[in-house]
């Protein structure tokens, strides 16, 4: 209906004759079933970045045992402590009101599987069935949420609506890990090691410890390098690698450069869903800084730092903020750096990607490894590092730019 009225309307403004109206209607209507697909392809991929586990119950249940840890012994308080979150959107009315008159009680493990069986708790997805009359988490996996999600804390600290893309730096993949009964105490140790924010995605493959911080999963679009070392030209190359190789999802992935061949299970649930999984991811844009969180004043003068004297837009170069397009770093590039082992070194590119900046606001602490717990540390170790000669002032007028990215 609407094409066709866009042709009259075509038609009627003249110039053309009747055929060119009509094939201008044609491209009209098929660049807008364009987007609808692509919309489509979007919606599809939100529901896999929140909810799809790609049956990496493998790993979680039948491995790790997981399920029986949470449903026993992780009350939701316990659960919110190491960084987990509640989306408040799942909740029902009855639910909230329970919640907020005590009436449901939040140090009881049955509470956290009543959530679980409403999908509320975000990135883990549990199946719970009723046995004897009482509800048991039978099984449990873990989806892309539960990393790189968090939420806007809106009913409670720890509980609101979902923020799809933010680095969950409450989060401690580490510790909750470690709660598995299947690991024997030097693993353990070695989980518990890592501490909140950070997870080693090489470790189960190299046995290295040496975590990085979650990044955000926002703000990729138009950058056609992924990971802190650059290792994939789009989300859909890691995406891969951490449903198989991390979540203990069925598929497989092949690294040629690290001489990585896995395969789990005899089923592909991986494959199918990159291409809508990366169309979401793709669709999230970095989240503005909070009105009131930088002094715009300061922070136009650390814009002229940030393009002059601190030379750093000589990497985080463009709208994006990073070189990333062109060009990756050589290690000693990253104010990390050196670092004892070095991440760089374990990876495929053996180099740093400049990381783009936008959002940046959102995920102290700074660098791979987190080193820099502030904007404000990153600029003092830029002008200590490469001896920029920078006043105080200068730092802090940085770092109010850095905030307002
Ligand atoms: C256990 C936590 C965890 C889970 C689960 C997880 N990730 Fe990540 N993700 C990380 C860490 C840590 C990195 C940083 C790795 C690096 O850059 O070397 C990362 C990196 C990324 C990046 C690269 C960001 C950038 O700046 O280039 C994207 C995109 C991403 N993850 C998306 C996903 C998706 C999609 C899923 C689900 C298939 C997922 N992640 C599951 C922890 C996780
Ligand atoms: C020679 C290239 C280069 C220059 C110059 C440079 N950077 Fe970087 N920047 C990088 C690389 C590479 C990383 C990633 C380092 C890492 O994670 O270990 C990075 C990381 C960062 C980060 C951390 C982002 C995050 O999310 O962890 C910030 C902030 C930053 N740079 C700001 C600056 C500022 C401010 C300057 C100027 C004083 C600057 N950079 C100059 C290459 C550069």
């Amino acid at each position: 209906m609407a094409a066709f009225s866009t042709a009259i309307s075509l038609g009627a403004c003249g110039g053309g004759s009747g055929d060119s109206a009509a094939d201008e209607a044609a491209i009209q209507l098929a660049s807008a079933q364009q987007a609808a697909a692509h919309e489509a392809l979007v919606a599809e991929g939100k529901q896999i970045f929140r909810y799809d586990t790609f049956g990496d119950e493998a790993q979680w249940t039948d491995t790790l045992k997981m399920h029986e840890v949470i449903g026993s012994a992780v009350d939701p308080t316990t659960a919110l402590s190491v960084g987990l979150k509640v989306d408040s959107g799942a909740l029902p009315t009855a639910v909230v009101h329970g919640i907020q008159d005590g009436s449901i009680d939040l140090k009881s493990p049955d509470t956290t599987v009543a959530l679980l069986k409403l999908d509320a708790v975000v990135g883990l997805k549990g199946q719970v069935e009723s046995i004897n009359g009482k509800d048991v988490l039978t099984r449990v996996g873990i989806t892309c949420a539960l990393c790189h999600s968090t939420v806007d804390n809106s009913f409670a600290p720890g509980i609101g609506k979902r923020l799809d893309g933010w680095a969950n730096r409450d989060l401690n993949p580490g510790a909750i890990i470690a709660l598995s009964p299947a690991l024997d105490s030097a693993m353990k140790a070695v989980f518990n090691s890592w501490g909140k924010g950070k997870f080693d995605p090489r470790h189960n493959i190299d046995g290295v410890s040496n975590p990085v911080v979650i990044p955000p999963a926002f703000g990729l679009d138009g950058i056609h390098s992924v990971t802190f070392t650059g290792d994939g030209s789009e989300p859909a190359y890691w995406n891969r690698y951490v449903a198989v190789a991390e979540m203990g999802g069925q598929g497989s992935f092949t690294e040629p450069r690290l001489n990585l061949h896995i395969t789990n299970g005899t089923q592909d649930l991986v494959t199918s869903k990159l291409p809508a999984l990366q169309a979401y991811e793709l669709s999230l844009k970095a989240p503005p800084p909070p009105v009131g969180s930088f002094d715009a004043v300061a922070a136009l003068r650390g814009k002229a730092v940030f393009e002059g004297a601190g030379r750093c837009a000589s990497c985080h170069s463009g709208a994006m903020f990073t070189d990333a397009n062109a060009m990756l770093h050589p290690p000693a590039d990253s104010m990390a750096e050196p670092e004892v082992p070095s991440y760089a070194a374990r990876s495929a590119t053996k180099l740093y990607r400049t990381t783009p900046l936008k959002g940046a606001w959102q995920h102290a602490p700074y660098f791979h490894n987190g080193s820099a717990p502030t904007l404000e540390d990153v600029a003092a170790t830029y002008n200590t590092k490469r001896a920029l000669g920078l006043t105080p002032q200068d730092i802090a007028d940085l770092a109010q730019y850095l905030k307002s990215l």
